[in-house]
């Protein structure tokens, strides 16, 4: 999960045209600039709804980081607003992670301001260059309450961008942020800069992959001096696609300061939200290109630090905040299902979803706090597919248009037993498809969960059904249950056209998986 940071959102490459978004009208007059970030939507953080929907995607990772992180600067000294303070103070008398009745008129004035305040953000983000903002120490204390009460655990991404003469790192201000966190005894994950390989592009400021690769092994050191974060984990160098200058950028750093990261990070997103269409998210070769690009980062850690783990540390369908209509809709669980499919089977171990909440349309829970479909299908997938991937194969069909997977089903999940396998498929065929399972397991009693669109809106319809039935939250604090149809032994796992589901094979006995 991503938090971002303050929303603004990752910008595609190359950059669209400054002043696009700007004739159709988004800009942020009449809004509170001084508002926006951070003190604003770290406030809505305390917002009962968005605290259940995290929890049950737990556990997990909160990565807040983005390209407004290397503009944040940690002012333990600044007072916070009025609003944050009436909300902390307000909380603070609560239990730590204690049911917190919402505090309806901040609340209501959060909320009331969001229409403005997106509008800011995404002004912000058209800016050639950014501003620098002030996080303060009630905002830390909020954001890692909402990560540590979800149960997740805070990877926090300092600023990069402050050097000394314009060359080393200055981790003066990371310090004090440091000493801060360490203070209040905080359990953080770090990470050093967002996409280095636009660093020019958005603050005028060149790094090179060797002397950021030096920056991460002064981070390391930094945090080597701290009881509480000498085992802390360092992930990095949260770089854009693969293309040219970013591959070498990747290659240098990771010769230069390889050694000191537990994870390669890296971002991805297939199309631009600005021009992607209904049938790049049905594409079998947009989905397939993702491979493309796993291939060729993996080739460069190989070559470089072989033993490391490599996560996507961002990523999401479209960038740029999303592609309007559609990065919201039942026809983004395409990229997101099959996103999470090719990553394991190519050994990517994390993979983190931009963005949980914030501007745009990628996000899972929307401004009104209502989870999207894209929501559902992560609840769905922590609940039924396990770590572990096994081999599956397809005959009789096009397997890139009709795309399957198999892992173990997940073992934190109570209804399931060692050995059950969870096979999850996309038809991207506009025809029923019915797979049928081999010989050997034709006796299995499997559990269906399939999702399909709700209402007739069809695949751009922004509320999806379960097994027929649509998936709302029962009330401010209470989801749903997840219920299975059960389907007899031997029977046709049948796929409508463009749709995605879960088979939970029971009783499977899979060796792997046990
Ligand atoms: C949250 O904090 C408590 C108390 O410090 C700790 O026991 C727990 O492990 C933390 N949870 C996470 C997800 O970090
Ligand atoms: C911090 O959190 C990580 C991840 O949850 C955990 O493995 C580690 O033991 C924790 N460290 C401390 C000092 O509590
Ligand atoms: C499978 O479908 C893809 C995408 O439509 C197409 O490019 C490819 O040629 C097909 N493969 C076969 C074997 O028909
Ligand atoms: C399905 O797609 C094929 C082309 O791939 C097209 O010829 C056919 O008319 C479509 N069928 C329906 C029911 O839309």
């Amino acid at each position: 999960l991503e938090m971002g940071s303050g929303g603004a959102f990752p910008r595609c490459e190359p950059r669209r045209p400054v002043g696009a978004r700007g004739r159709r009208g988004w800009h942020g007059g009449g809004c509170r600039e001084s508002s926006w970030f951070p003190n604003f939507w770290h406030s809505l953080l305390s917002n009962s709804k968005l605290r259940a929907l995290a929890a049950a995607l737990s556990p997990g990772f909160l990565r807040f980081g983005g390209t407004e992180t290397d503009f944040l600067i940690f002012d333990p000294n600044k007072d916070s607003t009025s609003e944050e303070k009436i909300l902390w103070e307000f909380q603070a008398q609560q239990e730590a992670c204690g049911s917190r009745p919402a505090f309806a008129a901040v609340e209501k004035m959060l909320l009331a301001q969001w229409p403005c305040q997106e509008k800011l953000i995404l002004a912000e983000q058209n800016r050639k260059k950014h501003k620098n903002t002030t996080i303060t120490k009630n905002t830390l204390d909020i954001l890692y309450s909402f990560a540590n009460c979800s149960g997740f655990h805070l990877i926090f991404g300092l600023n990069a961008l402050l050097r000394k003469g314009g060359l080393q790192w200055d981790s003066s201000n990371a310090q004090a942020l440091l000493d801060y966190c360490a203070s209040q005894r905080y359990n953080i994950s770090w990470e050093l800069g967002n996409e280095p390989n636009s660093f020019r592009k958005k603050s005028g400021i060149h790094i090179d992959g060797f002397q950021l690769g030096q920056d991460f092994i002064h981070l390391r050191q930094l945090l080597n001096n701290y009881a509480l974060y000498q085992h802390a984990k360092l992930y990095g160098p949260d770089v854009g696609q693969p293309r040219k200058h970013t591959r070498r950028l990747l290659r240098s750093f990771l010769k230069s300061g390889g050694k000191v990261i537990d994870s390669v990070t890296w971002h991805h997103y297939y199309v631009n939200g600005q021009s992607a269409t209904r049938g790049d998210f049905l594409s079998p070769e947009v989905l397939d290109s993702f491979a493309t690009a796993i291939y060729e980062v993996l080739e460069i850690v190989g070559q470089t630090v072989p033993e490391k783990k490599v996560w996507l540390g961002e990523t999401s369908s479209a960038c740029g905040g999303g592609a309007p209509r559609l990065s919201n809709t039942y026809v983004a669980g395409f990229m997101w299902l099959d996103k999470l499919g090719l990553s394991a089977r190519q050994g990517i171990d994390v993979v983190m979803r931009q963005v949980f909440f914030g501007a745009g349309t990628y996000h899972l829970v929307d401004a009104n706090f209502e989870p999207l479909p894209d929501y559902w299908l992560s609840l769905l997938y922590k609940k039924l597919v396990g770590t572990k991937v096994l081999q599956v194969s397809l005959a009789g069909a096009n397997k890139t248009k009709l795309r399957v997977y198999l892992h173990c089903t997940s073992s934190l999940n109570p209804k399931y037993r060692e050995g059950d396998v969870t096979l999850f498929a996309l038809n991207l065929y506009n025809v029923t498809q019915h797979l049928e399972l081999p010989d050997y397991l034709s006796s299995k009693h499997v559990d269906q969960y399939l999702l399909l669109p709700h209402g007739k809106e069809n695949i751009l319809s922004r509320s999806i059904e379960l097994n027929g039935r649509v998936l709302r939250m029962l009330d401010d604090e209470t989801l749903p249950e997840l219920v299975e149809k059960p389907l007899g032994p031997g029977r046709l796992l049948d796929l409508p056209p463009f749709s995605y589901g879960f088979y939970v094979i029971k009783n499977a006995k899979a060796i792997a998986c046990i």
